[in-house]
């Protein structure tokens, strides 16, 4: 079990595979499945304004903030904070975001597995002739099946590890550049479908039309959340993928890249669903139930429904590959660069605890669901704890940071590759770091939770 080589350290070979790399991380299940039933709970234009203020303000700066961590020290979450605050407690934020990795893996591959489902079942033709009650049926014995989520749980998790496997080059990089190309293609197919349905005006409208009379406390909340969870900040993928970034690419620049990318599919997303949510007279608010029993009753009344189920069920799955690797790469880094294992031990030993809690997630909505900690099972206890309260708290920490206990001249250093990019946006950026986002994170958080009432 030697140490780990830091010579022989990863990297991403060219810029496009970084954006790749980075926006197949951001763009994921957060952007198709959550985003669209968050959206449609609270307020729909409303809160589509709010999460582009909060990802503007907060959600950018706090990602080109993981993002310099990260390749100023050339290290795992846990091991940047070591190397950059040494002898300090610091790098507890990055185990705080190994956990967070293992509760989002959990979950979320679940969800993944899911998707594999329904493609299954659109081959099958497994949807035809069903009534909305049926597809609501055959979804909640799907997920309180014993066996099937969890099987297809360990194919999606199978094929996670296999691609980090590869590494940071030739696994991530390389599967990112075919991956994310035709996620856009399947995409943009799918919002044309949907815009030329009879009817779907109204659901541009709810899109995009704000009724601030839907904005509280807990709107913003979940904007926030949903931004952290949306740009995978807050818990360290950023920082590791950051610590495999070239020095001379300019990490702004990236940031917004990235962000924009992510922002333009949530709203896509938008785009493929609302108005057939509206021309088919469903409501929007139907909740995390919409892509998986909504979606299927409105293909099925489609002309070529099947052809869109199988194309929108396959959208999902690639999307949400291309951000459980990056997820497991986080594990991965920790356990082979802090704990000495190879790369081929760290997948292994990652992807096992993984079985098991990945599968008990699985099943926590059928044969597991009396298991309940605060009242939540273990799948909405990890959904709701990581995007509400531990990325926001990570994203928090960072900020502090870097605001407050990292000298600045460091931080200018990093982000205008030592004097050779012009930083005009470094004043507010610095600004931002130091008040405005802790300050919001802090309210939106306590309020939030409950502890503070605006
Ligand atoms: N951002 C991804 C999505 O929207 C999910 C994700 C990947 C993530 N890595 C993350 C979320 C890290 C939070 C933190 O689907």
């Amino acid at each position: 079990m030697g140490g780990f080589d830091f010579s022989k350290r990863d990297s991403f070979g060219s810029r496009m595979g970084v954006i790749m790399a980075a926006a197949g991380s951001a763009v994921g299940l957060g952007n198709i499945w959550r985003f669209p039933y968050i959206l449609g709970e609270n307020g729909g234009g409303a809160f589509l304004i709010i999460y582009l203020i909060i990802m503007f303000s907060i959600g950018i700066p706090v990602m080109m903030s993981e993002l310099l961590i990260g390749r100023r020290a050339q290290r795992n979450p846990v091991g940047a904070f070591k190397v950059l605050a040494p002898g300090k407690q610091w790098y507890l934020v990055g185990m705080m975001g190994i956990i967070s990795a293992f509760m989002i893996l959990a979950f979320y591959t679940a969800v993944a597995g899911w998707t594999l489902e329904y493609i299954y079942q659109t081959l099958i033709g497994g949807f035809t002739a069903k009534s909305s009650a049926d597809l609501a049926t055959m979804f909640e014995s799907f997920r309180s099946d014993s066996l099937r989520p969890a099987l297809w749980f360990a194919v999606f998790m199978a094929a996670t590890a296999g691609i980090v496997l590869g590494g940071v080059r030739k696994g991530i990089e390389k599967s990112t550049k075919i991956m994310m190309p035709l996620l856009f293609i399947l995409l943009i197919v799918m919002c044309v479908k949907s815009l030329t349905l009879h009817g779907a005006g109204r659901g541009v409208e709810f899109l995009f039309r704000p009724d601030f009379s839907k904005i509280t406390g807990t709107t913003v909340l979940m904007a926030l959340g949903q931004v952290f969870f949306s740009l995978s900040i807050g818990m360290g993928t950023i920082i590791t993928y950051g610590s495999y970034i070239q020095k001379d690419n300019n990490l702004a620049g990236t940031a917004v890249e990235v962000s924009l990318i992510d922002t333009f599919v949530a709203v896509l997303a938008g785009i493929a669903i609302f108005p057939a949510v509206f021309a088919f007279g469903i409501s929007p608010e139907s909740g995390e139930s919409l892509t998986f029993i909504v979606l299927p009753g409105i293909f099925q009344q489609m002309t070529g429904g099947m052809v869109f189920a199988f194309m929108f069920f396959l959208l999902l799955a690639l999307a949400a590959l291309t951000s459980t690797i990056s997820v497991l790469e986080v594990i991965v880094a920790y356990f082979s660069e802090q704990l000495g294992l190879t790369r081929r031990m760290a997948v292994l030993l990652a992807t096992l605890s993984m079985f098991i809690l990945g599968i008990s997630a699985s099943l926590s909505l059928g044969v597991m669901r009396n298991i309940r900690l605060f009242g939540l099972n273990i799948f909405d206890l990890f959904n709701n704890t990581t995007a509400n309260i531990l990325l926001p708290l990570g994203g928090l920490l960072i900020v502090l940071f870097l605001g407050w206990f990292f000298p600045s001249r460091d931080i200018r250093d990093e982000l205008s590759n030592n004097g050779t990019l012009a930083v005009r946006y470094y004043s507010l950026y610095r600004f931002i770091i130091r008040f405005v986002a802790p300050i919001a994170i802090t309210i939106v958080f306590l309020n939030g939770i409950g502890l503070l009432k605006i």
